[in-house]
C-alpha cells in the first residue's frame, strides 16, 4: 500500500501564522503536525509516501526531507494550485499507479493512529473505506449519512447537515477511485471534492464502507483546535529532561525540557514542553504550553499556549489561550505615552483584558 499526504492548500483559518508558513508545519508539542501523520502511516507499515505540496513546497521539503528519518521514502508531488482533494488524487496518479492507498490530510491528527483501519481495509478490500466521527457542528466538515452499515449519502459542508457523522481526513482507496475523480465536476467553491468522488462511487454501486472512530480526532486548521491538539499530545508524551534547571526553580508535574533549554528562577507546571536552547527566566509556564526552539520568556506568565521559534516575551503578566508566531517580540515599555503599541500582521487577533 502507498501513502498520500496532502500538505498543499492555503490555511486561511490560521492566518497570520500561515501568511509565512505551511499550516501543516505548525508545531504541536514541539513537532510539526504533519510529522504525526507520516509517523502514523509508517506505524501502519506504509513507507512509500507521496506528499502533495503547493506554495509552501520548499518549507515542507526542508522539514520532511527524503523521509529517511521516519523510516519512509518520500516523493514530492507539486500541485500548481489547491484545486481540491480529488484534484490532489488526480495529480498523484503516476506515483500511486495501481496500488491501493491511504490519503491522509496533513493537518489532521488521530492520536490512536491508523494501524487498525489499514488492517480492516486490507481484510475487507472495499473500493473505499472512510473514517467517520460524531461531532458537534458537522456543517464545518464533510458529512455522511448511513443506512445501517452502508454509506448512502455524502455532502461537503452542508448548511443543514442530515447527520452528525463527519468525514475525518483519512481515506483508504483502491485504484478504482481514479475513475471517480475523473468523472466529477468542480463544486460551488471551485474545488474537485473527494466527497463528490465518493458519492459518485456510491451512485455507481461501488463498495464504500464506514469506520467510526471513538477516540479523539482533531483537524488542526483553527487555533482552538490546535491548542486542543497540543493538550492531547502533551498528555501522551513521556517526561524528558535534557535542559538545565537552576536550584531556585520549581518544576511540578510532567515538564519536558529539550536539549540546551535553560530554566532559571522560574516555576513550571506541566504538562508542558520547553524547546531546544529556549530560556525561561524569572517566569511561570503553566499547563498545556508548548514553547518551541530559541525562545526567551522573561518575567512573564504563559499558559495554555503555543509559542513558535525565536520569539521573545518579556514582562508580560499573563498570556494564555494563545498562538504566537515566529520571531515575535512582546515586551513592556516604560516610555510615555503608556499605550498599546502594536505591529501586527494581516488577520492578527488581539484580545485585551
Ligand atoms: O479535516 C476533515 C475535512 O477535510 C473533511 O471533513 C472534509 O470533507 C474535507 O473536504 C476536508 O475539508 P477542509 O476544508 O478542512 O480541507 P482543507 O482545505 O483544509 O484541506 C485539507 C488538507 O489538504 C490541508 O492540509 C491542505 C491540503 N490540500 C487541500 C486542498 C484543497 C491540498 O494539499 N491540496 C488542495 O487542493
Amino acid at each position: 500500500m502507498r501513502g498520500l499526504i496532502l500538505s498543499g492548500g492555503r490555511g486561511t483559518r490560521l492566518r497570520p501564522i500561515t501568511h509565512t508558513g505551511a499550516k501543516q508545519l505548525v508545531p504541536v508539542a514541539n513537532k510539526p503536525v504533519l510529522f504525526y501523520g507520516i509517523e502514523a502511516l509508517v506505524a501502519a507499515g506504509i513507507t512509500e509516501i507521496g506528499v502533495v505540496v503547493g506554495d509552501t513546497a520548499e518549507e515542507v521539503r526542508a522539514a520532511v526531507g527524503d523521509g529517511a528519518r521516519f523510516g519512509a521514502r518520500v516523493t514530492y508531488l507539486p500541485q500548481a494550485a489547491p484545486l481540491g482533494l480529488a484534484h490532489a488524487v488526480q495529480i498523484a496518479r503516476p506515483f500511486l499507479q495501481d496500488h491501493p492507498f491511504v490519503m491522509y490530510l496533513g493537518d489532521n491528527f488521530i492520536p490512536g493512529g491508523i494501524t487498525a483501519v489499514v488492517a480492516e481495509f486490507a481484510a475487507r478490500r472495499p473500493d473505499a473505506l472512510i473514517l467517520l466521527k460524531r461531532m458537534p457542528h458537522p456543517e464545518r466538515f464533510g458529512v455522511a449519512v448511513l443506512d445501517g452499515e452502508r454509506v448512502v449519502r455524502l455532502e461537503e459542508k452542508p448548511a443543514r447537515p442530515s447527520s452528525d457523522l463527519i468525514l475525518v481526513g483519512v481515506y483508504l482507496f483502491q485504484p478504482t477511485i481514479f475513475e471517480a475523480v475523473d468523472a466529477i465536476e468542480p463544486s460551488a467553491r471551485g474545488e474537485l471534492e473527494i466527497t463528490d468522488a465518493l458519492q459518485w462511487q456510491i451512485d455507481h454501486g461501488r463498495a464504500v464502507i464506514p469506520h467510526l472512530i471513538e477516540g479523539p480526532w482533531i483537524d488542526t486548521g483553527k487555533m482552538d483546535d490546535l491548542l486542543e491538539c497540543n493538550r492531547v499530545v502533551l498528555d501522551m508524551l513521556p517526561e524528558r529532561r535534557e535542559g538545565t534547571v537552576s536550584e531556585d526553580s520549581r518544576l511540578v508535574g510532567k515538564v519536558i525540557l529539550e536539549a540546551g533549554s535553560e530554566v532559571r528562577g522560574s516555576s513550571l507546571r506541566g504538562p508542558c514542553i520547553i524547546g531546544e536552547r529556549t530560556r525561561i527566566v524569572d517566569a511561570y509556564v503553566g499547563p498545556y504550553t508548548a514553547i518551541y526552539h530559541d525562545v526567551v520568556i522573561e518575567r512573564s506568565e504563559v499558559q495554555h499556549a503555543i509559542v513558535l521559534e525565536d520569539t521573545v516575551i518579556c514582562d508580560v503578566p499573563k498570556l494564555e489561550d494563545s498562538l504566537i508566531g515566529r520571531s515575535v517580540r512582546i515586551a513592556r515599555s516604560q516610555r510615555r505615552p503608556q499605550a498599546y503599541k502594536l505591529m501586527l500582521g494581516d488577520h492578527s487577533q488581539v484580545e485585551l483584558p
